[in-house]
């Protein structure tokens, strides 16, 4: 079949790998007719190549037409549409029953200290073989897939496989109360996703913070109340705005839709070059223990939100020296949540959200639909913010 492999860092290809197979009675094969592009494969992309083999597979947003079912997997049958979550779980650990499925205890990484397995996400996840690609082997399929009905476009149902869990378990995280204030940093697939949520979930004003003039114009296209990032002369001065808003006080809650790649500092852009083009042995300890992350938006999020307020971190980090102002966490009484989503957590509570209707606005949020043998153009336009592209789908 073909897939999109990782070769080096900025150096995706299509390439002729073997299909996959049943290997567990517990395995589906689905082929897949939609797959997304992720900021999360971003970060493969470009920082986290020390934990790269070239040639792994990526992606881990599809769906598709169940193939191949093993014995184990009763629910499942031949020609199912289904949509398959970014994690790998069990369903039946003490972590999947507590809700919390990115932990799952069958899955788990142990070798590397990690949670729940991730399809095409680095040997850090398990070197799962992703979903860019015309097939996909899902391990655990007697929990993972969502079915989804025949009839619309697949659009509507993609998103369950990340963005829409993500961005829900965002604003769940976010706590805001019923018609506080919620501030999204960050308005890639993610953050405007966050930003739909939060609305129809009754928040009560939604503020968008992005430098990008198209993602800013999508937001607030749809009522979010939109922060250009370069306006400012630096984050101290939107900060006074956002708080202008909020009666001096900062919103109730922040999102954190950015992640390590913001936009700020240079010394962390340094660091993480560097570990991205040393050798594996060297890179990956330098990545992994050092400051690698560029924490942006994270301070940019401490210092925003009000008193007592709660920070929301869906954007993903991996550095760990980095310093970060306790005495202001501690005084200001800050809460902060985060971590991978939860997809099977949350899965029910969006699909009633998934109609006609289309409250979330799901039918058109891709920007581009490209066939995946355009998938290397497909991540150099997405990561460079070319052509307007907020999402990505690709078919292959
Ligand atoms: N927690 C999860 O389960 C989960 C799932 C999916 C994605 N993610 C993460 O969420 C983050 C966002 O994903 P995405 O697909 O929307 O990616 P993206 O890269 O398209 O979006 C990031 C956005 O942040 C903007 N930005 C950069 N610096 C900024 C700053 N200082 N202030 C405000 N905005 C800034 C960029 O212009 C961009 O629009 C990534 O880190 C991704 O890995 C997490
Ligand atoms: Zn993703
Ligand atoms: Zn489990």
């Amino acid at each position: 079949m073909r897939a999109v492999t990782w070769q080096g860092k900025r150096d995706v290809r299509v390439e002729n790998v073997p299909d996959p197979t049943i290997q567990e009675p517990t395995d589906a094969v689905i082929r897949i007719t939609s797959t997304g592009l992720c900021g999360s494969d971003l970060h493969l992309y470009e920082v986290l190549t020390p934990f790269m083999t070239p040639g792994d597979i990526l992606g881990h947003e599809p769906m598709g037409i169940v193939e191949e079912v093993g014995a184990g997997v009763p629910d499942l049958q031949v020609g199912d549409r289904v949509v398959v979550p970014f994690q790998i779980a069990c369903g039946t650990c003490w972590m999947c029953l507590t809700g919390l499925p990115t932990q799952c205890e069958t899955t788990q990484v142990q070798g590397e200290g990690m949670g729940a397995a991730l399809f095409g996400y680095t040997r850090l996840y398990g070197a799962v073989p992703g979903a860019q690609a015309e097939y996909l082997r899902v391990p655990q399929a007697q929990f993972g897939p969502i079915k989804v009905p025949e009839g619309p476009p697949d659009d509507r149902f993609v998103y369950l496989s990340d963005v829409l869990p993500t961005a829900w378990q965002a604003v769940a995280y976010a706590d805001v109360p019923k018609g506080g204030s919620v501030a999204v940093l960050g308005l890639g697939p993610i953050g405007d996703m966050a930003c739909r949520v939060a609305q129809v979930q009754g928040a009560g004003q939604v503020f968008g913070v992005d430098l990008v003039p198209e993602r800013l114009r999508r937001a607030k296209a749809r009522g979010v109340e939109t922060f250009d990032l370069r306006s400012f002369d630096d984050e101290k001065e939107l900060v006074e705005a956002i708080r202008d808003q909020t009666d001096g006080r900062g919103p109730d809650a922040v999102i954190d839709a950015v992640g390590t790649e913001a936009h700020g500092s240079a010394a962390a852009r340094m660091v993480q070059n560097a570990a991205a083009i040393l050798p594996r042995k060297i890179g990956a300890p330098i990545a992994e223990r050092f400051s690698v992350d560029r924490l942006a938006a994270l301070y940019t999020a401490i210092d925003l939100v009000r008193r007592g307020g709660t920070i929301s971190l869906s954007g993903v980090y991996g550095g760990m020296a980095d310093p970060l102002p306790l005495l202001t966490l501690f005084d200001k009484q800050i809460q902060m949540r985060m971590g991978q989503a939860n997809v099977r957590r949350w899965s029910d509570d969006i699909v009633p959200y998934l109609t006609d209707e289309d409250p979330l606005g799901v039918d058109d949020f891709a920007t581009h639909h490209v066939p995946l043998s355009e998938a290397p153009h497909a991540y150099e336009m997405f990561q460079r913010k070319q052509d307007g592209a907020v999402k990505v789908l690709m078919q292959p």
